[in-house]
């Protein structure tokens, strides 16, 4: 049946898409975060569930107000999550009856190591500055890859500002391989770029680093690209 207007062309799949940001505690008080507003992410599960998918959102920081139209709809399921780790464990909880995953959140590449149950005071601190150890965050993404069954597609998202001498598509192309995802949507991001804006500009990358979808427009708009994408190369692999 139509939904929305649209052809129900992802009618019974099962899909959960990331959103947002994770933030790693520093203390119970402060955190390291980024920019993320989750908007792209949300956009992205909107239009599957308007083209007849049944979609898990797992939301990492998103305002209550960009989650509220998601929230309203039958077909899809909000879950959040706060830190990269619950975002993992959220997404893995959920992957094994997925057929598609799609990973729009920022997950935090590090967290800290020592996450301190006080606030921290500079009255403990040195003088004219601290450090702070960082460890290396599992990646999430990677991990649905190697654990990818036969018809399910993962698709990454990759925010890069474009410099030393590499364009974004030489980034993207690179990122594709070293990640596996079957598509990669990559955006450029700067100060002033990609984050708080209504519109956005996504190129997507197959497997073989072919570019099979190119889309500027409102975020909206790039998640109709997405899905179109997705469809193609399900219909691709599905051969
Ligand atoms: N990602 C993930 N787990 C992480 C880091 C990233 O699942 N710990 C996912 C993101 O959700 C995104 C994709 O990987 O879909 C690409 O994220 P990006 O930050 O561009 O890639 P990294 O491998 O972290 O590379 P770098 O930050 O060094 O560019
Ligand atoms: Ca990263």
């Amino acid at each position: 049946a139509a939904v929305g207007g649209r052809a129900a062309d992802l009618d019974g799949l099962r899909v959960v898409v990331s959103a947002g940001g994770t933030r790693e505690p520093i203390d119970p008080v402060r955190y390291i975060g980024n920019r993320s507003s989750g908007r792209q992410g949300v956009a992205v599960a909107l239009a599957a569930a308007d083209r007849g998918a049944d979609v898990v959102l797992v939301a990492a920081h998103v305002d209550d107000g960009v989650l509220a139209t998601a929230s309203a709809l039958p077909r899809v399921r909000v879950v959040r999550a706060g830190t990269a780790a619950e975002l993992g464990a959220a997404v893995e909880a959920e992957a094994g009856a997925a057929d598609v995953i799609v990973m729009a959140a920022a997950v935090a590449d590090y967290r800290v190591a020592e996450v301190s149950p006080l606030k921290r005071s500079k009255d403990a601190a040195p003088a004219g500055g601290i450090t702070l150890d960082l460890i290396e965050n599992d990646d999430i993404l990677a991990g649905l890859v190697r654990r990818r069954r036969g018809g399910q597609t993962i698709v990454g998202f990759a925010a890069e500002t474009p410099g030393d001498g590499e364009t974004l598509l030489d980034r993207g192309r690179r990122k594709a391989a070293r990640k596996g995802t079957d598509l990669l949507a990559v955006n450029e991001v700067g100060w002033a770029k990609g984050f708080e804006a209504a519109d956005n500009a996504v190129t997507v990358i197959d497997a073989e680093g072919e570019v099979v979808a190119a889309r500027r427009g409102s975020k909206g708009d790039v998640a109709e690209a997405l899905w179109d994408a997705v469809i193609a190369v399900r219909r691709t692999s599905a051969n």
